[in-house]
């Protein structure tokens, strides 16, 4: 049962994939970001699939939001990503943001190398401002609207998708996992990054 509710959903996720591509084009500067794909579920580097309660999240969550739509996807990923983190404690009680020493608590205890928990902790660093710089923007707004319906907070997502995105484009070549899907991620990642701000 659990076995084919998984693969239900990676089905699924992989369904979704390809589509906001084509649209990208005339998307203004953080709605490239905003509007790219998911990367939270795609885990392109080895660095990054340390939270292991994502996989038990995302079939809580596939249970509560049966989405038909990107919208539907979108608010059950960030819901997802909120799930994890609440699972982790490295969200502090405001929800708006990381508990950095808990971060690298985590960090060391799952991961072996010094080199990796530094690279990975500076991107935690990193996507807890960016993704609090976020919050006030006006597509996230209306994503935090419906994700309340929910009793969810975008920030924990924004964090996710930062630090996967981050991951996708830093991540040490050795480690990428060089994947048709992944190297569509990083592709549309390098072309919108020129685009952001905030460079990964
Ligand atoms: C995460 O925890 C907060 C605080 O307890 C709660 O309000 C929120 O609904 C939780 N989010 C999810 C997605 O479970």
């Amino acid at each position: 049962m659990l076995w084919l509710q998984l693969l239900c959903g990676l089905l699924l996720l992989n369904g979704v994939w390809n589509k906001p591509a084509a649209q990208k084009e005339d998307d203004d500067e953080e709605d490239c970001e905003i509007n790219a794909p998911d990367t939270m579920h795609d885990f392109c580097c080895d660095l990054h699939d340390e939270l292991s309660q994502f996989v038990e999240c995302q079939i809580e969550w596939h249970e509560k939001i049966h989405y038909t739509t990107d919208k539907e996807e979108q608010t059950y990923m960030f819901c997802t990503a909120e799930c994890t983190f609440n699972g982790t404690e490295l969200l502090k009680p405001n929800r708006k943001s990381l508990n950095l020493k808990r971060v690298q608590a985590h960090l060391e205890s799952e991961l072996a190398d010094d080199a990796d928990e530094a690279l990975l902790y500076e991107t935690y660093v990193k996507c807890d401002k960016h993704a609090t710089s976020l919050l006030s923007h006006k597509s996230v707004k209306s994503l935090s609207k419906r994700l309340d319906a929910y009793g969810c907070h975008p920030y924990p997502g924004l964090v996710m998708e930062c630090v996967s995105n981050d991951m996708i484009l830093n991540c040490p070549p050795k480690r990428f996992h060089d994947t048709a899907q992944c190297r569509v991620a990083r592709d549309y990642l390098r072309n919108c990054m020129t685009h952001v701000k905030y460079k990964p």
